[in-house]
């Protein structure tokens, strides 16, 4: 059984995360900015008779993380798999050369500042052989051609996969595998009605990479299982 710490989890892919991990026997800690959102997620799972626990943590505040590892330590004592899946898509992000509000500032703050922050915080729980993975996107790829969409968004990704081969040159020596996932287009609050895929399949290969994958790899971008070109 390993103990799973994923951030944003009381909805979306994050909690899709949880509650196949949960089922699979692993003990899951939601991490979340809201207490009422996560104790609602928590009930959610509770219906269908899976047990998470979950902390309150807010990676926009970086009091707020540190004291999240120090709660974290006192109740549960040790980590195997940390997942830096929360993340902002603003609707205002419509381009970078004009960013009259802070969408640039926040979206970094969120999905850039707010990752390293918590893998920083949470390495020293981290048991080896440990896991970080990164929930990235394939809007962040510096192979593909640029959409357009969401500039700050897609930047923010491209910083993440940056941090993902930094964190895991580093920490190579310690035991601790890095990588980052793309899910693909999943429909979520973020991903929209649209999408084209289910939470399950969203899901599917960051939960192979926290508990099945083999722990050599490290330094890595997955689609489906597989390595993409970053
Ligand atoms: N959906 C897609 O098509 C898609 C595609 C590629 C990559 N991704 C990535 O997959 C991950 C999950 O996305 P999703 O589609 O599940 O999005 P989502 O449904 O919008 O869920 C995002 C989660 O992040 C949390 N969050 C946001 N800001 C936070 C903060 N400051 N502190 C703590 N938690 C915070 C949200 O909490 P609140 O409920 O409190 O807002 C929510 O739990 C993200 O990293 C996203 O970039 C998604």
């Amino acid at each position: 059984m390993k103990t799973i710490f994923i951030t944003g989890a009381n909805k979306g892919i994050g909690f899709e995360m949880a509650r196949k991990l949960a089922l699979l026997g692993h003990r899951v800690v939601l991490g979340g900015r809201s207490k009422d959102r996560l104790e609602a997620a928590r009930k959610r799972l509770l219906e269908k008779n899976i047990d998470v626990d979950y902390i309150e943590m807010d990676v926009n505040v970086p009091g707020s993380i540190t004291h999240a590892s120090e709660v974290f330590l006192s109740i549960f004592g040790e980590l195997d798999v940390l997942i830096n899946n929360a993340a902002v898509l603003l609707d205002q992000d419509k381009q970078l050369s004009l960013d009259p509000s802070d969408v640039f500032d926040q979206t970094f703050r969120t999905n850039v500042l707010g990752p390293l922050l918590v893998a920083r915080a949470f390495i020293p729980l981290l048991n080896r052989p440990g896991r970080i993975i990164n929930i990235s996107s394939q809007g962040g790829s510096m192979t593909d051609s640029v959409g357009g969409w969401s500039p700050a968004y897609c930047a923010s990704k491209t910083a993440l996969n940056g941090i993902t081969r930094q964190l895991a040159h580093e920490l190579s020596s310690k035991q601790i595998s890095v990588n980052a996932v793309h899910p693909g287009w999943v429909r979520t609050d973020m991903g929209g009605p649209s999408a084209a895929r289910d939470v399950e399949k969203g899901a599917e290969t960051p939960v192979w990479l926290a508990v099945t994958a083999d722990q050599a790899k490290t330094g890595s971008f997955f689609m489906d299982k597989k390595e993409i070109p970053w």
